[in-house]
């Protein structure tokens, strides 16, 4: 049987959120304010969702499974530093406008964060899934999960869902709709539908 997946949803809408950050850092005109302002919006935007995903796992995925596994995460949550020092790097670029002056420069050090961060994704993946596997039943796993996401509150998991989205197939969306209807609010389902209608609308551009 399939095990509960620790990583698959916030792993997904990251990659979504970093390529969408990445065309939009190549794809935009930083001559044009408005283009300026909406890649700045998503620059911000994406990094509250990786700082919040890394804070979140740190407090429950790997608090819980040092407790069964000491020194499992310790590798982990230093990439976690590694990569809050490389966005510092890029976020100082964005404020100092070096982002405007050097945008080449800016670009390939976007790139570089963009793949440092999937090198760590895909460990997690890859090393700590089985761990994971080994010293927690599915029921815990979700557990967690829920714990996660009622740390986060609707408002930071409606961002989250706009990458999530993205990375869905129709199926996939239904299921996951499905799911928060019975956690969400109403006011933020309905925003929740708008975006999974978006992301139906991008995926049909795209085929
Ligand atoms: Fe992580």
């Amino acid at each position: 049987m399939k095990r509960e997946q620790t990583f698959d949803l916030p792993h997904k809408g990251l990659r979504a959120a970093l390529a969408e950050l990445g065309s939009s850092a190549t794809g935009s005109d930083f001559e044009n304010a408005e283009e300026l302002r909406l890649f700045e919006n998503l620059f911000r935007d994406v990094w509250k969702l990786i700082a919040l995903h890394s804070a979140e796992e740190e407090r429950i995925t790997f608090a819980e499974l040092e407790k069964r596994a000491p020194g499992a995460t310790v590798t982990f949550a230093s990439e976690h530093r590694a990569l809050d020092a490389a966005y510092d790097f890029l976020a100082e670029a964005v404020e100092t406008t070096k982002h405007l002056t050097a945008k080449d420069r800016f670009v390939a050090d976007l790139n570089k964060f963009s793949a440092a961060l999937q090198t760590h994704m895909n460990r997690e993946e890859d090393e700590l899934q089985p761990l994971i596997w080994k010293y927690f039943s599915d029921e815990e796993l979700m557990e967690h999960r829920r714990a996660i996401m009622a740390a986060s509150g609707p408002e930071s998991l409606i961002k989250w869902f706009r990458f999530v989205f993205y990375a869905l197939n129709g199926k996939e969306t239904a299921e996951f709709l499905d799911r928060l209807k019975s956690m969400f609010p109403e006011t933020t389902f309905i925003e929740a539908q708008h975006l999974a209608e978006v992301a139906e609308k991008r995926r049909r551009m795209r085929l």
